[in-house]
């Protein structure tokens, strides 16, 4: 086989064999197809495009390239949530407790990442005490025991699509369907999950800016998922204004407590809701959806959701009291309200410069160098659709810097007011399940 023949066939719109899809992915894996020829097969992708079987190969075969994380010693169908992108999206530290109150296993294997926040792991160690240095064998353990753990990343996962990646974002082929959904796939796939649960966003925060390419994207992920035997389903969500209110490491962490109790703002605890549904569907855990989502209400409602938390909490050496007293979480020395500068209604809050702002503050990192500070971020005190007027606090700052101008101003210009009366927008667009 020549890499030079398969990336001519790819051109000329010839559908691959899974022999030859391997062939290409170990070989750059290895380093013996070069990034020249890699980056020409990827444009050819991207104009050409793949059938389904090729993008499932392309999965797989990204699955194949590394270690892959065994979990077989966890009893139950290990269901994993992915969502694509976002601000403040506080959906993963409310779904864990939420589910694995009903029985699901969490086995979460999280990062640190980059981002407007830090990853889930920051923003749990805005708990005092609280650690993911957790061998393996503890890992297993404590899931099995309280049907809840998250450990950090380790173990060289998917290469092929760390190399390939990085390949993409300087050869201007990130954006496309079939490269972006086996990416996806190939990682939650390698991380142990039997079944997935996506939740692709769309709206001016979000990576699919529109409806149309976020279900295109929606369904290739599912696709993929139920091609390759892991029962896949997807929720497009809005990501036109962040979720919920709280943008933050341990601000999001009061928010998921809140959340908990039921207390939490309506459109997260909706999104968790829907998503979570679906986690305790595709576990066996209930036989329809509104099942699984009377599962859950209960849970919240009895208190045992926030109990899981707890017993989450102080499995990792976590400060449990913070659940019912959130002022022992890191606090900002400042607080400072953003006064709205006229009567109306909301009508945009642009997520990405909210969650610029608040990464200007030190809630996430601008590089993997940079430390987060966890106590700092932003809390919208009003979304698209609430009347305000002149003087009413838009957004509470926290931050350790008394000088907040810039931030002001940033924030100031992602936040538009009208005086027409405007509605609040669509959370949950639309569900992707397989094509049959
Ligand atoms: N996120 C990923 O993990 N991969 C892509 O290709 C694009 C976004
Ligand atoms: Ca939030």
């Amino acid at each position: 086989m020549r890499m030079v023949d398969l990336i001519q066939r790819k051109r000329d719109g010839q559908t691959l064999s899974a022999d030859e899809i391997n062939f290409i992915i170990n070989g750059y894996t290895d380093g013996i197809i070069p990034d020249y020829q890699m980056s020409a097969f990827a444009m050819a992708v991207y104009f050409k495009d793949m059938s389904d079987q090729e993008r499932a190969d392309l999965t797989m075969a990204m699955v194949e390239s590394g270690e892959k994380i065994d979990l077989s010693n966890i009893f139950g169908i290990k269901v994993d949530k992915h969502s694509t992108g976002g601000v403040g999206d506080t959906t993963t530290l409310v779904l864990g407790p939420l589910v694995a109150s009903v029985g699901v296993p969490v086995a979460k294997m999280s990062g640190r990442g980059l981002g407007h926040t830090g990853g889930t792991i920051d923003k749990l160690e805005a708990v005092p005490g609280f650690t993911v240095e957790i061998t393996n064998e503890e890992f297993v353990k404590l899931v099995n025991q309280n049907k809840i753990a998250v450990i950090g990343q380790s173990g060289n996962l998917t290469p092929a699509d760390k190399k390939l990646y990085a390949l993409r974002d300087v050869t201007a082929t990130v954006n496309t369907i079939p490269l972006i959904a086996s990416s996806i796939m190939s990682k939650k796939i390698a991380a142990g999950a039997d079944a997935i649960v996506l939740d692709v966003k769309t709206g001016a925060g979000a990576f699919m800016k529109n409806l149309d390419e976020a279900k295109e994207l929606a369904q290739a992920m599912v696709d993929i998922g139920n091609n390759v035997n892991r029962k896949t389903m997807a929720v497009i969500s809005d990501m036109s204004q962040p979720l919920g209110f709280a943008i933050g490491n341990a601000l999001e962490v009061k928010e998921a407590i809140d959340t908990l109790k039921g207390e939490g703002p309506k459109d997260l605890e909706e999104l968790c809701l829907t998503l979570g549904s679906y986690m305790v569907y595709l576990a066996n855990k209930a036989d329809t959806l509104e099942a699984a989502r009377n599962m859950l209400e209960e849970v919240i409602r009895n208190g045992n959701a926030l109990e899981t938390f707890k017993t989450f909490l102080r499995a990792q050496g976590g400060d449990d009291s913070v659940v019912d007293d959130p002022s022992k979480l890191p606090q900002a020395q400042y607080k400072i309200e953003l006064p709205a500068k006229e009567d109306g209604y909301v009508s945009s809050i642009v997520a990405d410069s909210i969650g610029t702002a608040a990464m200007i503050l030190g809630a996430g990192r601008a590089t993997k160098e940079s430390t987060i500070d966890l106590a700092v971020g932003l809390v919208l005190n009003k979304k698209i659709g609430d009347s305000v007027k002149k003087g009413d606090s838009l957004v509470t700052i926290h931050s350790n810097q008394e000088d907040v101008e810039q931030i002001k101003e940033k924030i100031y210009s992602a936040i538009q007011i009208e005086s027409n009366k405007v509605k609040s927008p669509i959370l949950i667009y639309d569900t992707i399940t397989a094509t049959t």
